[in-house]
């Protein structure tokens, strides 16, 4: 008999791929993904803890849960709830204190663990609680991606050691690890056999990566990159999330070389002050940063830059943050994520005294993304009129328009009549570009 189970994720690409490999473990069980909660024999949130009301936001959707649940088992079935991600790993003790029907607290590094987890909790009737560290990583216990999509993602290393003081991902992702590179290129190779034309390789610290083989040697990212770009079939190769701590000479000659490895870098900075990367932790200064983005854009003049900023964190002045508007002038970035700096508990930033007010934080977000928009907005503008290759996506169901992306990852659509669509999905085509506003552009085939 099969068995629904509904998958609902939070945060990052991480998270998304993690969602994934779920589904992949429990299709061996008979489950199949459901878009809908109701009637669901399993429900699974994947949560992201990365800033505040992330923990609020999970109990309002478990209490939105609950109701279905209960009628579930008003008609005599079952319906087995679990949280897993980041607020999993934080704080599974208090969802299982708050919210008792939960059967199932599952953190990031037990996926593979899952099955056991459902036989027990449907033979004993009780709560399960699972947020080890176990020994063994879990990529090797899962099977392998069974989806496939025109633009894939492979995890190739997780965890970060670099406890920026502000972040809550080295205590709910643990030390930093690196899958070896055979299983790396074996899940890209059953990926791009499936017709994945484009893969990211995904990682908390991705240029970090230093995958042991099986012949005891270490691989860096650039020679993994190198590796997956002679894979048949595949056209493009992108990464996140990149530190620039870690942005190695082979990973910048990459960009020069592999014509595969596409113009796009998210390399967040977080601030352009000095004092404040110093008080983040980041170990970089506004000039490395500076540096290494000049001899990025050497290699590869097009290539275009995304970045995270975080503004009002602590002890942050008016210069402070005139420094980070600076930067971003001096560096110009084609897409950007801001956010105003979140208080997590058991950080060191969140005991600093200085905390900053919250409307302060407010005034600079605004000030800060009325910068970024511009900037993307002329980005996307300057294509107007060129010829660019575009790689459309799997456009199932869109009846008057195909979409795709640039190879600086703008979306863009073409407008198209019910029967093309199939001969778009996984084709990369020319096209001419001729409308670009903040968020998309239009224009035709050449
Ligand atoms: N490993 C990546 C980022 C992972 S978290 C890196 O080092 O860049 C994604 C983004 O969330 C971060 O880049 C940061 O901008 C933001 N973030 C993390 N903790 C935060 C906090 N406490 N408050 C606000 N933003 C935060
Ligand atoms: Fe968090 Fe810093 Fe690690 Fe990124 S590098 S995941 S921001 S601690
Ligand atoms: Fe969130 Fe965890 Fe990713 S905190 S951003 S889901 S690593």
């Amino acid at each position: 008999m099969t068995k629904k189970v509904h998958i609902k994720t939070w945060g990052c690409q991480m998270n998304a791929y993690d969602s994934g490999r779920m589904a992949d473990v429990l299709k061996a069980l008979g489950y199949t993904s459901s878009e809908e909660a109701e009637d669901a024999d399993l429900v699974i949130f994947n949560t992201c803890h990365i800033r505040e009301k992330a923990a609020q936001k999970l109990f309002s959707e478990l209490g939105r849960l609950r109701p279905l649940q209960e009628a579930k088992a008003a008609k005599g079935e079952r319906m087995i709830v679990a949280v897993a991600g980041c607020v999993a790993q934080a704080e599974g003790k208090e969802i299982q204190r708050r919210a008792p029907y939960v059967d199932i607290v599952l953190g990031p590094q037990t996926y593979h663990l899952l099955p056991e987890m459902i036989a027990k909790v449907a033979r004993e009737n009780g709560g399960v609680l699972n947020t080890d560290f176990p020994p063994e990583p879990k990529f090797d216990y899962l099977p392998e991606p069974s989806a496939c999509a025109t633009s894939a993602f492979v995890a190739v290393q997780e965890g970060c050691d670099k406890f920026c003081t502000y972040c809550v991902v080295p205590y709910t992702r643990g030390a930093e690890y690196s899958r070896p590179p055979e299983a790396i290129i074996k899940e890209a190779l059953a990926l791009t056999a499936n017709g994945a034309k484009e893969i990211t390789l995904l990682g908390q610290n991705v240029n970090a990566y230093h995958g042991e083989s099986s012949t005891g040697e270490i691989w860096t990212l650039a020679r993994l990159i190198e590796k997956l770009a002679d894979l048949p079939g595949l056209l493009r190769l992108r990464m996140m999330t990149s530190h620039p701590r870690d942005m190695g000479e082979d990973l910048i000659a990459a960009f020069r070389d592999i014509p595969k490895m596409m113009p796009y870098l998210h390399l967040p900075v977080q601030s352009g002050s000095n004092v404040i990367l110093d008080a983040m932790n980041r170990k970089h200064t506004r000039d490395d940063y500076k540096r290494l983005i000049d001899r990025l854009r050497a290699v590869r003049p097009d290539l275009a830059l995304s970045s995270d900023f975080i503004v009002g964190f602590p002890g942050e002045t008016d210069k402070d943050f005139g420094d980070t508007m600076k930067l971003v002038r001096e560096v110009g970035f084609a897409q950007s994520y801001s956010f105003k700096y979140s208080r997590r508990p058991g950080t060191p930033a969140a005991s600093m005294k200085n905390q900053i007010p919250e409307k302060t934080k407010d005034n600079r977000l605004h000030e800060l993304q009325a910068l970024l928009r511009d900037q993307q907005m002329g980005f996307n503008q300057g294509m107007v009129g060129k010829t660019v290759p575009v790689l459309f996506d799997d456009n199932g169901s869109r009846k008057t328009q195909v979409f795709g992306r640039t190879p600086w990852m703008q979306p863009v659509y073409v407008a198209t009549t019910a029967g093309e669509h199939a001969a778009f999905s996984g084709m990369e085509m020319n096209v001419k570009i001729a409308e670009a506003t903040l968020n998309n552009m239009k224009g035709s085939l050449v």
